[in-house]
């Protein structure tokens, strides 16, 4: 375990985070939509595929993925024994779902899973990786990867425009306000999106830097496929 991953065993850090994502996760349900459908138009089949989340948290997102293609395997990992305990109870109901408490820095130096994916999905997590290391956690997710195989990421990206990301961050802002409101909830959560790019566990990073790093990585068809203010989908396939 990393000091960073330790971070998110804190008392209390899991818990906020969890209960407060759809608050401040700016256009979270659309995000997990737009990659169903990605999976659901890119996929040779709807059964059969092996599905692997990283940083999976309380399994959120395999869980959604599972709500629309219940005959795949999945396979989830965190850094996080709390957020693998809370994914485990979120996710009882995934015949044969994989579990395993593992940081993405291990995943880069051992083989941890014994298989390969047909599609490596993500959630807010991958931007937790910091950069001098990331362009190698995507060759190691390329080789993860069966031929032909995806890899989806809903996660930050920068503009290479300071100025730009300074409304990207009021938008967020914005966007949770707005959420507040709907929730009809007391407390304020907006000055998050000020804060967090200055948090130790966050590594935001330029969309083209990352995109770049994918095709270096040896991805073809790499692409941002949405983008709104700082949160955005992106991948590629691995083709050999
Ligand atoms: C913002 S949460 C996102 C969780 C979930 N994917 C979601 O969409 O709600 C980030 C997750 O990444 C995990 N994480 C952070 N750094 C990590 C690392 N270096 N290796 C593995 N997991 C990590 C945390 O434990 C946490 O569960």
């Amino acid at each position: 375990m990393t000091d960073l991953t330790r971070k998110w065993e804190e008392s209390g850090y899991n818990k906020q985070y969890l209960e407060i994502s759809d608050i401040i996760l700016q256009d979270r349900d659309r995000l997990m939509n737009i990659l169903i459908s990605h999976i659901r138009h890119f996929g040779k089949s709807r059964a059969g595929n092996t599905f692997l989340d990283l940083g999976c948290g309380d399994g959120v997102l395999a869980k959604h993925i599972h709500s629309f293609f219940p005959e795949n395997t999945f396979h989830v990992c965190d850094g996080s024994e709390k957020m693998i305990t809370a994914a485990k109870e979120n996710l009882k109901h995934i015949a044969g779902c994989h579990f395993y408490t593992v940081t993405f820095e291990e995943i880069m130096e051992n083989e941890v899973f014994g298989t390969r994916f047909d599609f490596i999905v993500s959630s807010f997590a991958v931007h937790h990786i910091q950069h001098e290391i990331k362009y190698r956690f995507f060759e190691t997710l390329n080789s993860l990867l069966k031929p032909d195989g995806h890899f989806i990421n809903i996660d930050t990206c920068l503009s290479g425009n300071q100025q730009t990301n300074e409304w990207y961050y009021t938008l967020w802002k914005e966007w949770i306000i707005g959420q507040q409101e709907r929730a009809g909830i007391k407390e304020d959560y907006s000055d998050i999106p000020q804060k967090a790019p200055h948090k130790p566990e966050n590594h935001y990073q330029e969309l083209d830097i990352q995109l770049d790093w994918l095709k270096k990585a040896g991805f073809t068809n790499v692409d941002c496929y949405y983008k709104y203010g700082i949160f955005c989908i992106y991948g590629g396939q691995k083709t050999e």
